[in-house]
């Protein structure tokens, strides 16, 4: 009869709880395995059976290790090891590699990257460490924003991916599968988004020292909301109506801010930074590391750079108090 000692016991409930918090992480506003999108579904079930091939094999070997250590040697004859061997060693392992091989092969054309007629076209730069949008609508006027992006829910949405600096990679989990940013070139990925809600994307090629602080927000949300945010994000900004938000206004071009960011409507025509047109509607700051609030805008302007390491923009601790609510006012009253 098999006994198995405490110890072993221990050993199994640890690996039991690891796996407990492993598969928690599988859900939520990044998880591949938890899609919201064809392509991610795709991805999720070519995982599931590489994983299944994966246990398979390793089930295969480990019984052929088992067996050659507990089998009665007065039992064994060399072609009963050699079925072994052969069977277990070998044929298992390559059938089931070849026809995992085979399956994710056949998937491959099916997480399309090109779709010309998509109604949706969204330009992506990989900035470091940003992202910079744009929406190019025929017949609309084109949107510029940083670090969100929104899309339509149910309809096949083309993006074209570039860079200019270093290579990044484009991957929001819940979607789809992922595709590099390249220098000097043009790459496309497609998807169609099957649920609504947000989700988060991330960089996925090293690309610098803050390489894992540039994520930004994704909305999937259905055709006429996102027609009414499309039509709102196209306007210019609102020039502030109250004098703290008037001394701000001024301020972003007296201290230099305009010289970098872009507000629609405004003085301010910077291409180095990100649109702040309607920096006030987004979800984050800085590219998904801080939540836009007003205390957290005050942080990225005076500790830039502790926030985000290598950032290019300088941090602003040396203005005042009233500059900075000044400055925060402003920026708050571009929704
Ligand atoms: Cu951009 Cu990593």
């Amino acid at each position: 009869m098999c006994t198995v000692s405490p110890r072993v016991r221990v050993r199994f409930v640890r690996v039991v709880l690891a796996l407990g918090l492993a598969t928690s992480a599988c859900s939520g506003v990044q998880s591949a395995l938890s899609p919201a999108g064809l392509e991610a579904e795709r991805v999720a079930t070519l995982f599931w059976w590489m994983t299944g091939g994966a246990l398979l094999t390793w089930a295969a070997v480990l019984a052929l290790a088992l067996v050659c250590v507990r089998a009665d040697p007065s039992r064994r004859t060399p072609s009963r090891d050699r079925l072994l061997i052969v069977g277990a060693g070998i044929v298992v392992p390559v059938a089931v590699l070849t026809a995992l091989l085979i399956g994710g092969l056949a998937m491959l054309p099916a997480v399309t990257v090109r779709a010309p007629d998509a109604r949706l076209q969204i330009t992506v730069v990989g900035e470091q460490w940003w992202w910079r949008v744009r929406y190019d609508t025929p017949g609309a006027p084109p949107v510029a924003l940083a670090n969100e992006i929104r899309i339509p829910v149910g309809e096949r949405v083309q993006f074209v991916l570039e860079s200019d600096n270093v290579i990044h990679s484009f991957w929001i989990p819940s979607l789809a599968g992922k595709i590099d940013m390249i220098p000097g070139r043009r790459t496309f990925l497609s998807l169609l988004a099957t649920e609504a809600g947000r989700y988060r994307g991330v960089c996925a090629e090293y690309c610098g020292t803050a390489h894992a602080l540039m994520a930004f927000d994704v909305h999937v949300m259905d055709r006429p909301s996102f027609d009414e945010w499309l039509a709102q994000q196209a306007m210019p900004a609102q020039a502030p109506s109250d004098p703290l938000g008037k001394e701000g206004q001024a301020l972003f071009g007296a201290v230099g801010c305009s010289g970098c960011h872009r507000v629609g409507g405004s003085d301010a025509t910077g291409d180095i930074g990100p649109d702040l047109t309607h920096i006030a509607s987004r979800d984050s700051l800085a590219a998904g590391v801080l939540p836009n609030h007003e205390s957290s805008l005050v942080r990225w302007l005076t500790e830039t750079d502790t926030v985000k390491p290598d950032v290019h923009m300088p941090a602003f601790g040396m203005l005042p108090q009233a500059s900075l609510r000044a400055l925060v006012a402003y920026l708050n009253s571009l929704q």
